[in-house]
């Protein structure tokens, strides 16, 4: 069911977000710097534009904002088809698999046995590893896969693997239904389970899946984040990534965070999970622009969705709680053409402030005020409506897309409004960061503090956003830049 002519100019076809040429997509995978190359796979069904026996897609980009594609990475075979995983450069050669001239990058990844599922037995998942010694473009899979052989579990996925410089050792989070398991290894071959965190915190509404752990500074202290995404169980509905803050000591990973903490509000990003191989201070991570409650059914022909901006992780410390944050990263800002900018945009209260654009769905726009009531409305000649909403006596935060264009191809698109209290919002300003694309909606709050990300199927791209505030408020920095297109 797809059309043979692939532009990037289809209707809601992103023009700043990776999105494969054709066919279907869902999690990034074995995202790994090599060699000056950031490699993105992901999961992808290279015969329909729905979820179906999966691959692992590839493409390559120098500067994570321009994307080149490249052949599949990795097909399924008698042992399954190949769900999520990681990437790592085996530097010293541990595995034996390439040379210390020429180190494997090794990806390890679970393997979906169909043959098993079928037959109903409950063991389909296992972790299998593949090698490549020319930088991801050609794939062995080893020789005596699965390395992680699982005997009674239905959900067992989704390997993330990383060297740890504290103990010399590869490390290893998977998940197993309702926990994170935490695996070692000197030789990425054979793996030994740890320990085992998760059963009775965080959200619980599906199995858990595409875990990452990773280190991040905070001042003068080192804290360790362990992502684990949850299908249903999200904030707005459906597809969801939680977080916990917490210590690790190459084994055990524990933390005293009570409450369960979110990447995202918004409803579209999901299986976020960090490049390995980049200096300490560089994490950066992927998501998935989608969510599994109406994923399959976005109205779009001839691919389906996009990823994330790749965005900068921090940690920041609000009221004595680690907060996970996330910045589009600096490199996207080559892609911006400065077309609109005033020192300070002000608004009379209840008069609306109204902004003409030939396409506001291709643009960023920044700027800072006074935490006041404010509502921002894009919207085109078709009557299709985006809202942005804060309201201050309830510190919240609201996006509402339920009138936002096509909404009807799957029930859980727009069934309500989402909302989100700003409970780490503690300053008295608000710094805006709204990026558009033909079809997604990236906003960040204060450097990121908050994020939420949305897909939406405008008609007609939005050419007007109304600003509209019951106070007299003045918009300080306010900028409207125009995007490119990296797909030229
Ligand atoms: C997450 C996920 C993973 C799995 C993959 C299959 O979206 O369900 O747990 O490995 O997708 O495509």
């Amino acid at each position: 069911s797809t059309d043979s002519t692939i532009t990037y100019k289809e209707p809601f076809r992103n023009q700043f977000h990776f999105s494969p040429e054709k066919h279907w997509m869902n999690d990034p995978n074995g995202m790994v710097f090599y060699k000056g190359i950031y490699h993105l796979f992901y999961q992808y069904y290279p015969d329909d534009i729905v979820w179906g026996p999966m691959h692992w897609g590839h493409a390559t980009s120098k500067d994570l904002v321009h994307w080149e594609n490249k052949k599949t990475a990795l097909f399924p075979d008698k042992l399954g088809y190949i769900f999520s995983g990681s990437a790592v450069i085996d530097k010293e050669n541990f595995s034996g698999l390439g040379t210390k001239e020429n180190p494997p990058m090794v990806a390890i990844f679970t393997y979906h046995n169909m043959e098993f599922e079928k037959a109903k037995k409950i063991n389909t998942q296992t972790q299998a590893l593949a090698y490549s010694l020319d930088e991801g473009e050609t794939w062995t899979k080893y020789k005596s896969n699965p390395i992680i052989n699982n005997l009674d579990k239905k959900d067992f996925r989704d390997p993330k693997c990383f060297w740890n410089e504290s103990t010399k050792e590869w490390n290893l989070v998977l998940v197993a239904g309702d926990r994170a398991q935490i695996y070692t290894s000197k030789n990425l071959l054979n793996w030994k389970l740890e320990s085992e965190f998760g059963q009775n915190i965080g959200e619980h509404g599906g199995v858990w899946e595409c875990p990452d752990l990773f280190k991040l500074k905070i001042n003068n202290e080192e804290k360790w984040v362990l992502l684990i995404s949850v299908n249903p169980g999200a904030p707005n509905g459906g597809s969801g990534t939680q977080y916990f803050v917490g210590d690790f000591d190459g084994k055990t990973f524990t933390t005293n965070q009570k409450d369960t903490k979110w990447l995202d509000y918004g409803a579209d990003n999901y299986a976020g999970v960090t490049f390995s191989n980049l200096p300490e201070d560089e994490r950066i991570l992927v998501g998935w622009m989608s969510n599994w409650s109406y994923g399959q059914k976005t109205p779009t022909k001839n691919w389906r969705s996009s990823m994330t901006l790749p965005r900068q992780l921090s940690l920041n410390k609000i009221n004595d709680q680690y907060i996970l944050q996330s910045t589009p990263v600096n490199s996207f800002e080559k892609l911006l053409k400065k077309d609109y900018s005033k020192a300070v945009l002000d608004i009379k209260s209840n008069k609306k402030l109204q902004f003409d654009y030939p396409s506001l769905n291709e643009s960023q726009i920044n700027f800072q005020t006074k935490a006041e009531n404010l509502k921002l409305v894009f919207y085109n000649d078709v009557k299709d409506s985006l809202v942005l909403n804060y309201i201050k006596n309830k510190n919240e935060f609201s996006v509402d897309r339920t009138h936002s264009g096509i909404i009807n191809f799957g029930e859980n698109f727009a069934t309500k409004v989402h909302t989100t209290v700003l409970k780490n919002l503690i300053s008295d300003q608000i710094k805006y960061q709204i990026i558009l694309d033909r079809s997604s909606i990236e906003i960040f709050l204060n450097d990121g503090l908050y994020s939420f990300t949305e897909q939406i199927f405008p008609n007609k791209p939005y050419n007007h956003l109304k600003i509209i505030s019951e106070e007299d408020l003045k918009l300080k920095d306010f900028k409207v830049s125009a995007v490119n297109s990296i797909w030229n």
